[in-house]
């Protein structure tokens, strides 16, 4: 029985699926997450009482599992960039085996939906064990990691039925965002105008959010000509790496197609061996600093024969215009195009899967909360 046939019929609202729904959701709830912490541009944590293990922090551990992992991926661009305190960011289901010199002065920030995964609790553990103290986030006021963490802090975007996590990752986004925010501004490791100039964009995201949901049905015809394909790339270099892995994860639970996330740098050392002739590759292009390695590499996909569906910035419009299929995004601050460019692969998995007639918001074998090791 699928979840949508579960809900009472106000639920569906005016959607068919749950995710679908979930998706659209994001138009508020990454703003809502947003407004209690950001003032006057800066953001400000003071009020969940964790001043005390975040700013005595010298190393931080994000740790995670699939899309919670992944927003960690972007914490640690963001922490290291900002704040200059090396992050580590890692799968929870590996961390448990790893041999950590363990020191003062570390924290261990662990992220989830559910807060009941039994690998992050593991990791979780783990960490209290060598008397590292552990901050949680997550999505359920009532659930073991905010109970076993030392702190904890609750994402806003309400309940999240769909098994494709949607909503929960650009809030858990929002949440690396403010954390990187608040330990620049209050170690002084950044320009605080340029702190505030991020800020303040992260605070109008929404108007950039309307421009990508009206490009829905570009989308869903993308998804239409692509929908038989078995095999892709999600490419990207640097945040948009971060990104890539997320959109080739939603991709797999929702269609059930092998896609596959790289690095764009990365796919001449050997992957772009397996590309055939009409074979996709998503490529996000949203960093100007890498824009052009990028594009030469992604070159090299079309001269095997290979399509790009590219996610670019407007302003990189112009180094895409060959690409097959082309998505873009506003122009925002290089840090923060994340939770744009997240969008539009959502969308494309969601059609894909709608597509290919699958359980969209049910896909075999999956469930929401993973409760074993
Ligand atoms: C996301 O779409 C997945 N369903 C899955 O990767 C999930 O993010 C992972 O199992 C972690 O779950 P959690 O956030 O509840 O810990």
């Amino acid at each position: 029985m699928s979840v949508m046939s579960q809900l009472p019929e106000y639920e569906k609202g005016i959607y068919n699926h749950i995710m679908i729904k979930e998706i659209h959701q994001q138009e508020k709830t990454i703003s809502l997450e947003l407004a209690d912490y950001i003032k006057d541009g800066l953001a400000d944590l003071s009020s969940l009482g964790i001043d005390d293990i975040l700013l005595s922090a010298e190393k931080i551990y994000l740790i995670g599992c699939g899309t919670a992992y992944h927003a960690g991926l972007v914490g640690r661009t963001l922490i290291e960039k900002l704040a200059g305190i090396p992050v580590e960011s890692d799968i929870a289901s590996e961390f448990g085996y790893r041999h950590i010199p363990w020191r003062k002065n570390q924290l261990m920030v662990v992220i989830s939906q559910s807060g009941e995964t039994s690998d992050t609790l593991m990791a979780l553990r783990e960490a209290k064990k060598h008397g590292v103290p552990v901050l949680a986030i997550t999505n359920a006021q009532d659930c073991t990691m905010n109970r076993e963490a030392d702190r904890f802090m609750v994402i806003k975007p309400g309940p999240e039925l769909a098994i494709a996590s949607t909503k929960a990752y650009t809030s858990q986004l929002v949440v690396m965002y403010l954390l990187a925010l608040y330990l620049a501004d209050k170690k002084g490791t950044y320009d605080k105008a340029e702190l505030k100039e991020i800020g303040h964009e992260l605070m109008g995201i929404d108007a950039a959010i309307e421009k990508v949901f009206a490009q829905e049905e570009k989308i869903m015809n993308i998804a239409w000509r692509y929908r038989h394909i078995e095999d892709t790339f999600y490419l990207g270099r640097g945040l948009d790496a971060a990104v890539a892995m997320e959109g080739a994860l939603k991709l797999k639970e929702t269609s059930y197609i092998h896609s596959e996330a790289y690095a764009t740098g990365e796919l001449k050392h050997g992957p772009i061996a397996v590309i055939t002739p009409g074979m996709p590759a998503v490529a996000l292009v949203t960093q100007e600093k890498t824009a052009d390695k990028s594009i030469a590499n992604l070159q090299e996909i079309r001269k095997n024969g290979g399509h790009i569906i590219a996610v670019c910035s407007e302003k990189l419009v112009s180094l895409c215009g060959e690409f097959e299929e082309i998505i873009t995004i506003p122009n925002v601050n290089s840090d923060i195009t994340p939770l744009l460019s997240v969008l539009p692969l959502q969308l494309f998995a969601y059609y894909m899967a709608v597509f290919r007639g699958n359980d969209v918001d049910k896909p075999r074998g999956l469930t929401k909360s993973v409760q074993v090791e």
